[in-house]
C-alpha cells in the first residue's frame, strides 16, 4: 500500500524522498514514486506522466526538451530498497510497489 505523502506525490508530482535508505533491506518495499523513479533514471529534468489509467500508463518526459521514455520500475526497486526488490502491483495505476 503506497504512503499517504507517496500518493499525494504522484497526484501532484512532487518529489518526496522515501523513508528507507537504498542500502536497508531489512527495511526494503514500500510505495514506489513515480517522479523519483524518472529522476533517477534519465535526470532531474524529467517528470512522470501517464497516458490513460491503466496500470502500465506511466511514462517519463523531459520538461526541458518533451522526449519521452519508459520507466523501469525493477531497476527502481533495486535501487531504492537493495539488490532482491521487485516491481509489483496490486491492479492498477496507483498501485505499485516494491517487494
Ligand atoms: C533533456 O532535455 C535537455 C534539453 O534538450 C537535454 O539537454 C538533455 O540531454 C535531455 N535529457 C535526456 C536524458 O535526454
Amino acid at each position: 500500500m503506497l504512503a499517504t505523502s507517496a500518493i499525494l506525490a504522484l497526484a501532484g508530482l512532487v518529489p518526496v524522498l522515501l523513508a528507507a535508505p537504498a542500502d536497508d533491506v531489512v527495511a526494503r518495499g514500500g510505495g514506489i514514486n513515480m517522479v523519483d523513479a524518472c529522476h533517477q533514471q534519465y535526470g532531474n529534468t524529467w517528470a512522470a506522466a501517464r497516458s490513460g489509467s491503466g496500470k502500465y500508463d506511466w511514462y517519463c518526459v523531459n520538461s526541458t526538451n518533451g522526449n519521452t521514455g519508459g520507466i523501469d520500475l525493477n531497476a527502481y526497486c533495486m535501487r531504492t530498497y537493495g539488490g532482491g526488490s521487485q516491481a509489483g502491483n496490486n491492479g492498477g495505476l496507483w498501485d505499485w510497489y516494491c517487494t
